[in-house]
């Protein structure tokens, strides 16, 4: 099956140029002067419209557990949910339970995911016991194509590391070529926070942004880059959401340091005013690390147009309004901490590029060129050019749309963002050259998705 996608604007991270595009079974076979005469089994109207390589969203969970609950998509639903809204690649976290085995958790995840996506998707690792066996394991997790491990410094007795565990996690890490991700919140100051406003009777949901300061974001994030700049181990910093944070990896950045980081686009939209809602609505909005004072959301777009901040991914982990978020009324820490999102993340990267905070081509690189770089996926995924895979997004700049729960297609009873009106939609989406949503509805399937295993960072200093 070929496809001629005609008339578009194509729009890599390199730079924007009028050309006609042609699929090839699962690949892209050529970019086409405009109009040139060639003739393929169909053809797609891009007139008007962007093409862009297809949305990697490297941050998501989907059926995760978490606080006695499972995050409320399932791959299928959850990587249907971001065919919708041209993402065709996600990473998501397999999660070690404290005594257990990486490669069974590994196995487990794939017994989850695989033959459930209707899109391509990898794994990193969430590595929560640090031991003997669980290091040697990562050498082996690393040649299944997961060599990505996620360490929190939040989240005491759950999936907390200590400092020299985070020491050995990172020199394996440096001798394998493998990356660290950490959840950078100093979890042993903020316990001690979320138990004296509970003592004191303040239980809404606003109290889980007060009891996490942004400077005890900023603090961890400095820690982190210490413990790499010691062992040599380069750095993903995850879901940064403070000006503190952002400032320590600015800094390691300009003295060469392989640290990295992504933020959210609930830190670029969404403030702690949301999260003060009244009537445990404020419940929708709890994440962590926390929505922040809108001062936040200025400093973030500056590091994402710096390239202090290289990626934009959703961090989606969806708890339903009604039966989970519900967890926690009358004690805000037993609140399922997350948020959905993976529908939305390109739309509402390209209202930077409305309003002027990013240009075309960075819209591009940091929702898709640059994590395929970062998390070994490139040249296959990431860019419109010969012999990529062809997951391609038709999008079109003008249409207006307005998110809501109603009519997203993620699996939970809410939107974080519901009422919002944005400038442009998805109109067309190809993932390996199938045409998996167009203006007549979902044409994909699930089963579709294959697992990537991934090569190394290719995106180190
Ligand atoms: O609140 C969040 N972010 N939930 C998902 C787990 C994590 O820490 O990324
Ligand atoms: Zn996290
Ligand atoms: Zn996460
Ligand atoms: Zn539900």
């Amino acid at each position: 099956m070929s496809t001629l996608i005609r008339g578009g604007l194509v729009v890599n991270a390199t730079g924007a140029v009028p050309a006609d595009v042609l699929v090839d079974g699962e690949k892209i076979a050529a970019l086409l002067a405009p109009g040139f005469p060639i003739e393929a089994d169909r053809t797609v109207d891009a007139s008007g419209k962007y093409v862009i390589p297809g949305g990697v969203d490297a941050h998501t969970h989907m059926e995760m557990p978490f606080g006695g609950t499972f995050s409320a998509d399932t791959f299928a639903t959850g990587t249907t949910a971001a065919a919708w809204g041209g993402t065709t690649t996600i990473i998501d976290f397999a999660v070690q339970v404290k005594g257990t085995s990486l490669l069974t958790t590994l196995d487990k995840w794939h017994a989850k995911a695989d033959g459930n996506c209707a899109v391509d998707y990898g794994f990193h690792m969430i590595v929560s016991d640090v031991n003997e066996t669980s290091l040697k394991e990562m050498e082996s997790c690393i040649d299944a194509g997961v060599n990505t491990f996620k360490m929190f410094m939040a989240y005491p007795g759950v999936f907390y590391a200590t400092d020299g565990e985070i020491l050995r996690a990172m020199q394996k890490a440096r001798e394998t070529g493998a990356t660290i991700m950490m959840h950078a919140e100093n979890g042993i100051a903020i316990d001690q926070l979320v138990a004296q406003a509970l003592a004191a009777g303040r239980t809404d949901p606003v109290e889980h942004g007060l009891t996490r300061p942004a400077e005890l974001e900023g603090e961890a994030t400095s820690r982190a880059i210490t413990l790499a700049k010691v062992t040599g181990s380069p750095l993903y910093v995850v879901h940064l959401s403070a000006a503190q944070a952002l400032d320590a990896v600015a800094r390691a950045r300009d003295t060469g340091q392989n640290v990295f980081a992504e933020t959210c686009p609930q830190y670029l939209y969404l403030s702690l005013e949301d999260l003060a809602r009244p009537d445990f609505e404020g419940a929708k909005y709890v994440a962590s690390p926390p929505l922040r004072p809108r001062e936040h959301q200025s400093e973030l777009w500056r590091g994402l147009r710096t390239n202090d901040l290289s990626v934009v991914s959703t961090d989606h982990c969806p708890f339903c309004f009604k039966d989970q978020k519900e967890l926690g009324r009358g004690d805000f820490s037993k609140i399922p901490n997350g948020m959905p999102g993976v529908e939305h993340r390109v739309d509402l990267l390209h209202q930077g590029v409305v309003k002027g905070e990013i240009s075309l081509e960075r819209w591009v690189e940091i929702s898709s060129t640059t994590p395929a770089r970062m998390f070994g996926l490139h040249p296959r995924k990431g860019v419109i050019a010969p012999g990529a895979d062809a997951d391609i997004v038709v999008y079109d700049p003008q249409t207006r749309q307005t998110i809501s729960a109603a009519t997203h297609h993620m699996n939970v009873d809410y939107s974080a963002y519901e009422g919002m009106e944005l400038t442009g939609r998805v109109d067309t989406v190809l993932s390996r050259g199938r045409v998996v949503v167009d203006g007549s509805g979902f044409h994909g399937a699930v089963g579709h998705g294959r697992f990537l295993a991934r090569e190394l960072n290719q995106y180190l200093i």
